[in-house]
């Protein structure tokens, strides 16, 4: 296989299962109002992130996709994803679920948007 698709399919991998553990430990942390002490839970999202985003900017490197265009607007939409990932979380052990919760619901709607535009890949 290509190696350049193998990249796409792992990092595709990696994004649901970013969200993945997003959802679940929006779940515990939001939803159940419970601390996030499981040390897997609390850091593999993370170490995942770090893989993730890794193989996205060496396809990046490859391709030399343009900022002004979709994968730009894609970039925006993963800042927002991963932004409202740590506010979410902090909010949540300040003990403020309300905005917690809405900064979640923000990130996984980044997330679906991001996802979208890598997929279908609008000309803009
Ligand atoms: C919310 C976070 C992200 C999601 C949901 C996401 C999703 C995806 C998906 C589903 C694909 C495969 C598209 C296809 O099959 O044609 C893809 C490709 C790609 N992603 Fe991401 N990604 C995310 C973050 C990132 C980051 C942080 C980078 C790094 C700069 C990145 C760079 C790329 C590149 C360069 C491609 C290949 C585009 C192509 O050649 O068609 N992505 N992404």
């Amino acid at each position: 296989m290509d190696s350049y698709i193998a990249l796409k399919h792992t990092h595709t991998l990696l994004a649901l299962l970013s969200v993945l553990g997003f959802g679940l430990r929006g779940h515990i942390a939001l939803v159940m109002n419970r601390p996030l002490i499981n040390p897997v839970i609390r850091l593999g999202p993370h170490v995942i992130n770090v893989i993730f985003i890794v193989l996205g900017l060496a396809m990046w490197h490859i391709s030399k996709l343009p900022l002004l265009g979709w994968f730009g607007l894609k970039m925006i939409f993963v800042l927002i994803y991963f932004g409202s990932d740590g506010m979410a979380f902090a909010q949540a052990k300040k003990g403020r679920r309300g905005p917690g919760v809405v900064l979640y619901v923000v990130g996984l709607i980044a997330f679906l948007v991001a996802a979208w535009l890598a997929l279908s890949k609008p000309g803009l």
